[in-house]
């Protein structure tokens, strides 16, 4: 991993259950908070952040501050990216201060495999366009280990806007490579059939019911707006579609899990009762985002 962490499809699944298993080993007991270790001391992370995020940006920070490591914080609006400065130009500046590794996010597809080619330090991608999110899915697969113990043999439901959803692409990269069922649902213009071709055993349907019925996990996306250039399905109909609520959830095994990357939109694509209930993982995605990372960022900064 000497180039970092670019995306998951060209990861072995032995790669991805190396990341898995030493999460655990940074996921705090019951009521303590983590524990901080000296892995990383002397060492510098760029977060280099060109789209607005909460979860993943933060628990990046806290993940290399765990581990000893100096972290330094780029926002596009802060910086002179909002000067009109080129991304050539600041990843050069960012390059003369020789960081030891780079998180980026960015707007773009490719942009972080971009920056991989230009610096020679470990680039790990938080997100490029519609592209990856590969933190996103070895968290949500940390989550569903917690819960079940394997994935072999699961069936996942992933719900939403699938067209614009790096986390889902992420997710059936990941989850197909360990033998999971995966049914890609949303509205037709929200569901490009090639999508089901990037992983074999992928099945799509526009039909919530169908998804739903008899899976292990329920993953639910953000109808990603900002990334739409025109309407793909009216808003004051989305809920009534395909948004989760509890008598779709009594349609999946007894004891389904309830994912959802966030930020959540309630009353959109979740309803609060299936958010805020048992079944919900969804702040346990965000505690294991932490431990995962950590694991990432060790890896790929392991000298
Ligand atoms: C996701 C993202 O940014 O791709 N959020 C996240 O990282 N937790 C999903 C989203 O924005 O809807």
């Amino acid at each position: 991993m000497r180039r970092g962490l670019l995306d998951i499809e060209s990861l072995t699944r032995a790669e991805i259950d190396g990341i898995l298993t030493r999460s655990k080993d940074f996921q705090p007991a019951p009521g303590q908070t983590f524990k901080r270790f000296e892995t990383l001391r002397g060492r510098t992370v760029v977060n280099l952040f060109f789209e607005s995020s909460t979860r993943t940006r933060t628990s990046f920070e806290i993940a290399a501050k765990r581990l000893g490591a100096d972290v330094l914080a780029i926002t596009a609006a802060g910086s002179s990216v909002s000067k009109g400065e080129s991304l050539v130009d600041t990843l050069n500046t960012l390059g003369a201060m020789r960081p030891d590794a780079i998180v980026m996010r960015h707007a773009a597809s490719g942009a972080p495999h971009f920056l991989s080619r230009y610096l020679p330090i470990p680039i790990v991608n938080a997100g490029d366009g519609t592209h990856e999110h590969p933190t996103q899915a070895l968290l949500d697969a940390r989550t569903i280990l917690d819960r079940r113990g394997t994935l072999e043999g699961l069936r996942v439901a992933i719900i939403g806007d699938i067209a614009h959803s790096r986390v889902a692409r992420s997710n059936i990269f990941l989850l197909s490579k360990f033998g999971v069922q995966v049914v890609l649902c949303g509205p037709a213009s929200l569901l490009p059939r090639e999508i089901g071709q990037i992983a074999p055993g992928v099945t799509l349907t526009t039909n919530m019911e169908t998804a739903i019925r008899d899976v292990d996990v329920i993953m639910m996306l953000r109808v990603q707006l900002e990334r739409q250039h025109e309407a793909a399905f009216p808003a004051s109909e989305y809920f009534q579609f395909y948004g989760l609520r509890p008598e779709h959830v009594e349609l999946a095994k007894p004891d389904v899990v309830v994912m959802h990357p966030g930020p959540i939109n309630r009353g959109r694509e979740i309803s609060s009762e299936v958010a805020d209930s048992q079944r919900s993982a969804i702040l346990n995605q965000v505690e294991n985002g932490i431990a995962v990372r950590m694991a990432v960022l060790e890896k790929v900064l392991a000298a």
